[in-house]
């Protein structure tokens, strides 16, 4: 894809653009917020929601947003006016581009941390994460260094970052997945761990457990915001969007499935609680390093491939304002790109501070305990991350199944995927009926309506 130049570009190769879509799938969401959120959530039983709602929302949603943008091709604001002018429901794109915002401004606080622990692996040292983000001055300068890193990207155009380093990286983050889970598992008093993240107790199931697993797999599949209208739209119509979408949903989920496969066997072993928040994964993970031969070492790697994953998340949330802002406002790309993240930088310095800095942003309290945590970088996680990209969901999804037509998108999605044709039906009505009704459910339930 090119982006050097104000053209709307495409991917080079069906495998950039599964590559590209798995870089932006794949990231914090799967190894950082996957974990604790089932750790705060019953274990088990949120997993076994969390994949239901891969296969069975999800990626038939997945297929709606990729047809949407491939057909139009443009951005969320965008698409929607080409499909009907000028009516509200360009709002929801509106407000996909602002979730995309949002998202980011939590996001790359987290990846600022994941960055500076490239080097405290290096220096040796595992302990003091408290102290670690508490520190203002070193957690938004860390902050603002992956903001500088994500728009250099951005601003020279997407295309050979990406796709280049992406075919090397994923797989390399892959196989030391593997090695972790081997290696955790045999800790005294791993298999508690084991029990925890696979055998579900469904008396823990609560009213927060759905729309915690719904949002989640919207969040890791980077759904609900016009992400994937974004990058459809640079897909040739000569592609398969049916075994593309399999292949990110299947990628994306081995990798948190993997995740939890270390982290709770390592917790459990050190007797620590799956219900700490945020800061799960930088509290467990250290310690796993600490205890291993040459450990310092795979720490230091492990960082490394995981900011790469972050980067390439954090690229696609910075590309989907970008796109809408050069394509609708006919905004210059280069300049653009700096004024959006400098915008989303100061929108997340609360979060930045919200971990110790600041007393007012670390006990926020604004929304009830059952839905988020009481950090402000919580706040922004359940409201963009979860709700919105829920909320978004459902309106696209009715947007493609009303209002262009389950027809329409079915015929764009069966051009270069012939194969399609028997499915038209069952995803037919799962985009018209079941994926709207399940998820206005779950919102329901939100304000305590099933109890
Ligand atoms: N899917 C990304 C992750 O799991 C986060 C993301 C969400 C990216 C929404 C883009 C859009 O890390």
């Amino acid at each position: 894809m090119t982006g050097a130049s104000d053209d709307r570009g495409q991917w080079s190769s069906k495998v950039g653009f599964i590559l590209a879509a798995s870089g932006s799938a794949i990231g914090l969401g799967n190894i950082w917020r996957f974990p604790y959120v089932a750790g705060e959530n019953g274990g088990a039983v949120f997993v076994v929601l969390y994949l239901i709602f891969v296969f069975l929302i999800g990626l038939p949603y997945m297929f709606a947003e990729l047809a949407l943008g491939r057909s139009v091709q443009k951005n969320p604001v965008g698409a929607i006016n080409a499909i009907k002018p000028n009516s509200a429901w360009k709002l929801v794109g509106y407000l996909g581009v602002f979730t995309g915002v949002g998202i980011l401004s939590f996001y790359g606080v987290v990846a600022g941390w994941t960055f500076g622990y490239i080097f405290k692996m290096i220096a040796g040292n595992v302990s003091g994460f408290g102290e670690y983000i508490a520190n203002p001055w070193l957690v938004i300068f860390l902050f603002a260094v992956f903001m500088l890193l994500t728009t250099l990207i951005v601003y020279g155009g997407v295309e050979g970052g990406i796709e280049r380093w992406s075919k090397i990286l994923m797989p390399m983050l892959f196989v030391l997945l593997v090695g972790l889970i081997i290696y955790a598992n045999t800790l005294e008093g791993a298999s508690k761990g084991l029990a925890f993240y696979l055998k579900p107790d469904f008396s823990k199931i609560s009213g927060s457990t759905a729309i915690s697993a719904l949002g989640q797999a919207f969040f890791s599949l980077s759904l609900g915001m016009g992400l994937m209208i974004t990058y459809g739209s640079y897909v040739s119509k000569k592609e398969n969007l049916v075994t593309s979408a399999v292949y990110i949903a299947v990628f994306d989920t081995l990798i948190a499935f993997f995740a939890g496969l270390i982290i709770f066997p390592t917790l459990f072993a050190m007797g620590k609680s799956p219900d700490q928040g945020p800061t799960l994964v930088f509290v467990v993970l250290p310690e796993l390093f600490a205890k291993m031969p040459g450990g310092f070492f795979v720490g230091a790697l492990f960082f490394i491939l995981l900011s790469v994953a972050a980067l390439t998340s954090t690229i696609s949330l910075l590309e989907v304002p970008v796109a809408f802002m050069v394509d609708e406002r006919k905004s210059k790309r280069k300049k653009i790109v700096w004024a959006v993240a400098g915008f989303t930088f100061l929108i997340g310095i609360p979060s930045a501070l919200s971990q110790g800095a600041s007393d007012f942003f670390s006990n926020f309290h604004l929304l009830p305990e059952r839905l988020s945590g009481q950090d402000f970088l919580s706040h922004m996680s359940f409201v963009f991350g979860d709700f919105s990209l829920a909320f978004g969901a459902l309106m696209l999804s009715i947007f493609v199944g009303w209002v262009w037509g389950a027809k329409n998108a079915s015929d764009e999605i069966q051009e270069g995927a012939p194969g399609f044709a028997k499915s038209r039906k069952i995803w037919g009505f799962l985009i018209r009926w079941f994926i709207p009704i399940v998820v206005f459910l779950i919102l329901l339930n939100l304000f305590g309506v099933f109890g």
